[in-house]
């Protein structure tokens, strides 16, 4: 469903920037692929390549090719570019608050998403924005009128997530979608998107420097390190038999924390006795 040919992309900031080279891979529908890397790696410029959001800004340079249902996307736009990124695309930002308008009634701004692609009425629309907040747990008497200030920031990503989903899309693009989460919601966060993969046969591209969120919910895993993809295949192939050094430090990495994890869970269960 979606193709990525070389893709390189570059910042143009006083100096040249090259944030991504030589980009390749493709996803399957219902495929859940995680993109790992650490901070800086070129994660983030890869979701905005996606939806073209550097169309919008001057100082970048892209190549390469983007496909989408055997419509090309990128250089030449196939599609329209407005249905693709918030209908056939949902995107969660990393930066909820940035996300969404502190002006507007969070309710208020999925429901207009909706409206924008599909010739609804505004009863409608709420029905469906107040269906999908109870399916994320959101209270829609309570939330659906609050300003994004007004929730926390676990609320405020599933306002995001609502945001991502309310169009039904093939494809979401969850930039980080659980860095700030506890884990209880971080593990509720995937469910819901894992399912929507099998339910309704849509993909996720999930952006994440944490490999064991990786490990636990995605079919397939890339690295990307310093802007170059530099491994990719199941998870199980990536987890037991990593062909290069740097993702064997990504798994030794997250076997370290599991372990100080599972060992400050001991010392607590200790506690509680
Ligand atoms: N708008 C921009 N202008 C100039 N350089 C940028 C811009 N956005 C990102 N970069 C640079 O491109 C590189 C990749 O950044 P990117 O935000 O894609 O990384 P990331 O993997 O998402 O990191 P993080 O895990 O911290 O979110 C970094 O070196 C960053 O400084
Ligand atoms: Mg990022």
């Amino acid at each position: 469903m979606l193709t990525v040919k070389s893709l390189c992309v570059t910042y143009r900031m006083g100096e040249t920037k090259r944030a991504l080279e030589d980009v390749n891979f493709s996803m399957k529908r219902g495929e859940v692929l995680a993109i790992v890397g650490e901070s800086g790696s070129g994660k983030s410029t890869l979701a905005q390549g996606l939806l073209r959001l550097f169309d919008f800004q001057r100082n970048v340079s892209v190549a390469g090719e983007i496909w989408f249902e055997g419509r090309q996307v990128f250089p030449d736009a196939q599609v329209d570019l407005k249905a693709y990124r918030g209908r056939s695309i949902g995107m969660v930002f990393q930066e909820p608050l940035l996300a969404l308008n502190p002006l507007f009634k969070v309710g208020d701004q999925v429901s207009e998403t909706l409206r924008h692609h599909f010739k609804l009425s505004k009863k409608a629309a709420k029905e469906r924005v107040r269906q999908l907040f109870s399916e994320l747990e959101l209270d829609p008497d309570r939330y659906y009128r609050a300003f994004p200030f007004e929730l926390s920031g676990g609320l405020r990503q599933r306002v995001m997530l609502a945001m991502a989903y309310v169009c039904q899309p093939q494809l979401v693009i969850a930039d980080e979608p659980t860095s700030s989460l506890d884990a209880i919601l971080r593990h509720k966060t995937m469910s819901f998107m894992v399912q929507k993969c099998e339910n309704e046969r849509s993909s996720l591209l999930l952006i994440t420097h944490d490999m064991a969120l990786a490990e636990q919910y995605a079919n397939n895993i890339m690295v990307l390190y310093r802007g170059r993809l530099i491994e990719k295949g199941r998870t199980e192939q990536v987890l037991n038999n990593p062909q290069h050094w740097y993702t064997e430090k990504l798994i030794s990495i997250s076997h370290f924390y599991k372990e100080r994890f599972t060992e400050h869970l001991n010392l607590t269960d200790d506690l509680s006795e």
